[in-house]
């Protein structure tokens, strides 16, 4: 990264940060911290948050579809943990200094990024068991990692999602499991979202690390602690014997389990359809914006009543 500071003071100032993040310390909002850590920070907390938020809707498809009453209430639990997911992380990026509103818009206008893996439709239920088995499977991974980034704020929102993301894999695996020991038909429905879902979750942990261009810096400041394709990783290894244990057939022929690196190869990731995706060309990008934007406009009333409370009971 370029020496970003300009003069002896800054120097002063950020020799002393650097020190502090290096020996493990968290970062708080008051503290001193470089433009480029907090700019750093504010893209990838916010674009975290659209992700929680924009997942919302394909699991929202199926709400009023799940198959009974039980499955119901727990697809409605989990869609309101990640509405929670979203606000914790908001309020994390405003405290660099960015306002909600700005957040909004730069997602409206194209400037911010959410997860590649909400651009793909949900076609049936086994879609909803595939999204939170391996969707919030890749997430927890990365997310239990983040646990320990330097910004204190981001990690405190880690520590208290993570402990909601153990439960929405759990449920999505019990879809999983219960459509494998079901009819020929559920089987195949499962297995068919399985093949749907995989490759798309592996792109969820991003570039692979020579093709990662924020990595650098997030490891000098540590805001990740481990690179995407050791995330990645370690989600294959502990995913693809879940798959086996219940019948399901992994995607990739040229997976297979490397005795001397006790971990399994696996075959190339399509890396022209994580980049047509998060650029704006997959299946739902347009669908999932037009949404967006079409909740937030209808919401504006909400939000203006709410103020005009809080300046009335200033
Ligand atoms: N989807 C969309 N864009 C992605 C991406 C993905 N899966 N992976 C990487 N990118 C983008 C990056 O944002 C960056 O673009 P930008 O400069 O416009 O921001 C570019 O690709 C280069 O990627 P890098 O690896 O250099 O970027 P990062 O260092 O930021 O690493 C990351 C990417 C691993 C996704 C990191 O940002 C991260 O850990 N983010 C927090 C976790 C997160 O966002 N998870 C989203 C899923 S939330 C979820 O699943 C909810 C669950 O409850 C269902």
């Amino acid at each position: 990264m370029e020496n970003i500071a300009t003069t002896p003071k800054d120097e002063q100032r950020l020799a002393k940060f650097e020190e502090w993040v290096q020996s493990g310390e968290a970062i708080e909002p008051r503290d001193w911290m470089p433009e480029a850590y907090r700019k750093h920070l504010i893209r990838q907390i916010s674009q975290h948050a659209h992700s929680e938020v924009i997942g919302m809707q394909p699991e929202g498809n199926w709400v009023t579809r799940a198959p009974s009453l039980r499955a119901k209430q727990i697809l409605l639990a989990k869609i309101q943990d990640e509405g929670g997911h979203g606000l914790y992380l908001y309020s994390a990026a405003e405290t660099l200094g960015i306002t909600r509103d700005e957040m909004i818009e730069q997602l409206h206008a194209g400037k911010a990024k959410y997860s590649n893996i909400f651009n793909y439709p949900t076609l049936n239920w086994a879609d909803i068991g595939a999204i939170g088995w391996l969707v919030d499977g890749a997430a927890i991974v990365n997310q239990v990692s983040l646990q320990r980034t330097s910004f204190a704020p981001y990690s405190r929102a880690m520590v208290r999602i993570c402990k909601e993301e153990s439960f929405h894999q759990r449920q999505g695996y019990e879809i999983m499991a219960k459509m494998m020991a079901g009819t020929e038909a559920q089987r195949e429905m499962a297995q068919d979202a399985m093949n749907r879902w995989w490759w798309p979750s592996l792109m969820m942990f991003g570039p692979h690390d020579g093709d990662s261009p924020h990595s650098a810096d997030a490891f000098r400041w540590k805001i990740k602690r481990q690179t995407n394709d050791e995330l990645r990783q370690k989600f294959i290894d502990k995913t693809v014997p879940q798959a086996e244990l219940i019948g399901l057939t992994v995607p990739d022929p040229d997976m297979k389990w490397n005795e001397e690196k006790q971990s399994y190869d696996h075959g190339r990731i399509n890396w022209e359809e994580f980049y047509r995706v998060i650029n704006g060309h997959g299946p739902c990008n347009k669908q999932r914006m037009d949404h967006h934007k079409k909740v937030h406009a209808d919401g504006a009333w909400v939000r203006e009543a709410a103020e005009a409370y809080r300046a009335k009971m200033k």
